[in-house]
């Protein structure tokens, strides 16, 4: 089945100038950029879309990390889109993440690795309506 999941290419790897190379990879490997804008989140934004993780130690750090700069939001879609696409962002610690994965590749360390994924149907129906309220996510 066809699937959409919602991305982001986080501020340092913007700032690095590693956009095109990112989307190059994305598109290598078949996923269809349904949506895509350019966009500084605000602290609020980022507060409630990192909601999940509120009670944990790193959150004030993935807010500033996230807010830093400008990010791309997107939607990709392909089949299994949401297990693919994590599988090729690759593990959330660059240095354990596999060669050839997104996060290897562009990945500074791990509040820095260049890119996130919804890991779930019901979180990238939440993350895209969140970013993208007007589209259709089935
Ligand atoms: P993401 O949500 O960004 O796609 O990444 P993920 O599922 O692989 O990792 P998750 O556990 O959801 O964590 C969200 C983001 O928080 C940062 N993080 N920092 N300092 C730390 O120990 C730590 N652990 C996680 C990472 O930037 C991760 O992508
Ligand atoms: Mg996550």
């Amino acid at each position: 089945m066809v699937e959409k999941t919602f991305a982001i290419i986080k501020p340092d790897a913007v700032a690095q100038g590693l956009t095109g190379q990112i989307l190059s990879v994305i598109e290598l490997n078949k996923f269809t950029i349904s949506r895509m804008e350019k966009i500084h989140a605000t602290k609020e934004q980022a507060e409630e879309f990192y909601g999940v993780h509120k009670e944990r130690p790193f959150f004030q750090e993935l807010v500033a990390s996230v807010t830093h700069g400008p990010i791309i939001v997107m939607v990709l879609e392909k089949e299994n889109a949401i297990v693919d696409w994590r599988e090729l962002m690759g593990a959330t610690d660059p240095q354990k993440a596999r060669v050839g994965t997104i996060r290897k590749m562009f990945g500074a360390s791990i509040t820095a690795n260049a890119t996130h994924g919804s890991d779930a149907p019901e979180t990238a129906q939440v993350e895209i309506a969140f970013f993208f309220p007007q589209m259709h996510v089935r």
